[in-house]
């Protein structure tokens, strides 16, 4: 052992794990590569002044959790603790918006950090699938959204998880609900810090986990009984889009989210197998954030999904990948000449796709036939030195036990054949 250990709340993805966390990223992807969705990244760090403003200055993200450093050049920085904010950054600083062609949908894939209390599915740095459709309001697209998000889940054979759904209003029918909830929020008997909050971000009240808070909240005036007509319905269209899509959800009038950006729709995908960290997913609409960042009036949707939560969330199930295997032969030479002409075979079928590795470092026939067994492979490919005066390799099949002699010039085809 090193005398470093990963900082706390991280921990390192090895393999053979590993693999499942990108077997996870891929299929939470997928569903949004085939829905015209482009690949986008950023940097890991953006100006702070982007999360104040956008996240908002009240939540517990940007108060509490964001990792924030200057640089030599004096530059105030952050590690970004979410994607929504940079991604629709670069859009605006790439135009996208003008190309006459919206809404502008884009996903990214990658490492966020958040200074939390560590506890499991709860880390300083984690990972997160992420898509935003920008620039167009249409119910439709939030509904593709949670479509797509659900569907994700389901290719990966999740079935506990829930999704719950919610509207925040919009800039005519917040402020009024907002001040109705402050106005019942005052009357009650709340500590400081609760009290204090009343005044900033009322709503995160209503997300208290505590008992002694939720008993009180009982016939708290609720967002849903004060949205105007135009958000009315444009929350019945996306919940009648979402059943005609067989997608069953549950209305969660208290549904806040963590972050100050969302109006009208907002959802969370939970899981009943992870204890208190249940959110495996969640997103919605953020009509005014591009204004809040500097940009023009771009009302868009977004969702972003845990990978490092979907992993613990499958492992509650149960449910085990089908992971292709890293390995499908593993070639064990025997003498010099054979290691020769053995890793001559090894580069041709890599080149010709399979998935080929080779015993390195002079290993004996015990140990590395040790290698071939561990590295999962279906086939081991002997080559001895009476195979080379013959042209011929082993082609051992590590289940079965059984051996053929293959001449060395159609190792590749063999090969090839076999493992289709
Ligand atoms: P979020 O709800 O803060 O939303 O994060 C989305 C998901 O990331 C969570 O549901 C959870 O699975 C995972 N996650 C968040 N924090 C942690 C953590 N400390 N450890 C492990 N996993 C975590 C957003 O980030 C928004 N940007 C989503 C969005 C996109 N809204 C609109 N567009």
């Amino acid at each position: 052992m090193s005398t470093f250990k990963a900082p706390k709340g991280t921990y390192d993805l090895i393999p053979p794990e590993s693999a499942k966390f990108l077997a996870v990223r891929e299929a939470l992807s997928a569903p949004l590569r085939r829905s015209g969705y482009g690949y986008t990244e950023t940097p890991g760090f953006e100006n702070v002044e982007l999360f104040a403003r956008g996240v908002g200055e009240s939540t517990d993200i940007v108060t509490k959790e964001m990792y924030t450093l200057t640089t030599k050049g004096g530059d105030e920085l952050a590690l970004r603790p979410e994607g929504t904010a940079s991604v629709l950054r670069a859009a605006l600083e790439a135009n996208l918006h003008k190309s006459g062609n919206l809404p502008v949908k884009l996903w990214y894939s990658g490492s966020y950090y958040r200074y939390e209390r560590p506890q499991k599915g709860r880390y300083r740095h984690f990972s997160q699938v992420g898509a935003e459709a920008i620039g167009a309001e249409d119910p439709s697209l939030d509904a593709e959204l949670i479509i797509l998000a659900h569907d994700a889940y389901r290719s990966l054979g999740l079935r506990d998880f829930r999704i719950l759904l919610n509207s925040l209003g919009d800039k005519e029918c917040r402020p009024v609900y907002r001040a109705a909830l402050q106005e019942f929020l005052r009357e009650l008997d709340l500590d400081e810090e609760t009290r204090a909050r009343i005044e900033i971000n009322p709503l995160r009240v209503l997300d208290d986990k505590r008992d002694s808070v939720q008993k009180q909240l009982v016939g708290a005036p609720m967002m849903r009984d004060h949205l105007c007509e135009a958000c009315r319905s444009y929350h019945e269209q996306v919940r009648e889009l979402l059943t005609s899509a067989g997608v069953t959800y549950e209305d969660d009038p208290k549904l806040v989210r963590g972050l100050d950006y969302y109006t009208r729709t907002t959802f969370e995908f939970v899981h009943d197998g992870l204890g208190s960290q249940s959110a495996v997913g969640g997103g919605g609409r953020y009509d005014g954030l591009s204004e809040m960042i500097g940009g023009p009036a771009l009302p868009s949707v977004g969702w972003a999904l845990g990978v490092d939560r979907t992993v613990l969330a499958l492992e509650a199930e149960g449910v085990e990948l089908e992971l292709p295997p890293a390995t499908e032969v593993f070639a064990v030479p025997i003498g010099d000449e054979a290691r020769r002409v053995l890793f001559g075979a090894v580069t041709e079928l890599r080149r010709q796709g399979v998935a080929a590795d080779f015993a390195y470092g002079g290993k004996g026939m015990k140990n590395a036939m040790k290698s071939a067994n561990r590295s999962g492979a279906r086939f081991a490919l002997l080559v001895g030195e009476r195979d080379l005066t013959e042209g011929v390799a082993q082609l051992k099949d590590l289940g079965s036990g059984e051996q053929t002699a293959v001449a060395l010039d159609r190792v590749v085809t063999e090969v090839r054949a076999r493992l289709a």
